[in-house]
């Protein structure tokens, strides 16, 4: 599929079908794409912990269960546990960096040696952020983000259903015996979808102008009608919800899964 159709197809999938197991491969190919992500001083900020739902014991999957992901944790094959080392940048920056200095990744030309590294780049970035709570969990949560954000699109392109919930941080830390540094972040469940690909159409979104903005803060960037009809055509853009037949499909999917339909 081409980037922008999975970016546009992407929406979180809530039923998946109970009963059919996600290829291995596939698992796989959603960990590369978190393995690939861009990170700071190429450290490991992004961890997870693949879980298969039918390996979980029931007590276990009931201390994980939260009223957020009630649903979804039973039916969807595979579990992704997100987590966020965040002894990573400290840990790993020094030396990542420096084997990139020596493999002509970061160069003389911008400033990047192994003195810059100890010097300038460790103690003013990775050290300040290191540091201090608030930040170290600022730089951890976005990093790993980029990953998961991956995860998520590969996991569409895969033809899978996948959606991000919230899990409990200790029962999760009891079950899936996480060292110390790691914080949690979110699940990502992954199987096939049991409602349509479509789920409803694309989500509300504010338009762009709202969100984002151009030379300062209140200068609304302004797309163009060509490029917004671009992206419709290169299916980025998609028809937004509700679809009018949504509810029908909610309520069949329910019925089919026994789950509440009122
Ligand atoms: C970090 C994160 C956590 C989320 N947690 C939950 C959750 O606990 N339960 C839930 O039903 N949806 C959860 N969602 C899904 C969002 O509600 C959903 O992404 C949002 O409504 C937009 O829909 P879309 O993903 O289909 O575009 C989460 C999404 C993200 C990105």
């Amino acid at each position: 599929m081409e980037f922008k159709e999975v970016v546009g197809r992407r929406r979180s999938i809530r039923y998946f079908l109970p009963w059919r197991p996600v290829e291995r491969d596939k698992v796989q190919t959603i960990l590369e794409a978190a393995r690939l992500a861009s990170r700071a001083g190429n450290a490991d900020f992004a961890r997870a912990i693949v879980v298969e739902r039918d390996g979980l014991s029931k007590a276990d999957l009931a201390s994980l269960t939260l009223p957020v992901n009630a649903g979804m944790i039973e039916m969807a094959p595979i579990h992704i546990y997100w987590w966020g080392d965040l002894k990573a940048f400290a840990r790993d920056m020094p030396s990542r960096a420096a084997e990139q200095v020596d493999m002509g990744v970061l160069n003389i030309s911008h400033g990047w040696t192994h003195t810059f590294i100890n010097e300038v780049a460790y103690p003013q970035v990775v050290q300040a952020f290191s540091s201090d709570a608030v930040l170290s969990a600022k730089v951890t949560g976005c990093e790993a983000g980029l990953a998961i954000s991956q995860a998520l699109l590969a996991a569409v392109d895969e033809g899978l259903g996948t959606m991000l919930c919230t899990y409990p941080e200790e029962p999760a830390r009891q079950v899936l015996g996480v060292p110390d540094s790691w914080t949690s972040l979110w699940v990502q469940f992954v199987g096939y979808p049991a409602e349509s690909w479509e789920a409803g159409g694309q989500r509300p979104r504010p338009p762009l102008g709202e969100l984002f903005h151009e030379g300062k803060y209140g200068q609304p960037f302004r797309g163009t009608e060509e490029g917004a009809a671009r992206l419709r055509a290169e299916k980025m853009i998609q028809d937004p919800a509700p679809f009018s037949w949504r509810k029908e499909e909610v309520r069949a999917v329910s019925r089919m899964l026994g789950l509440p339909e009122e």
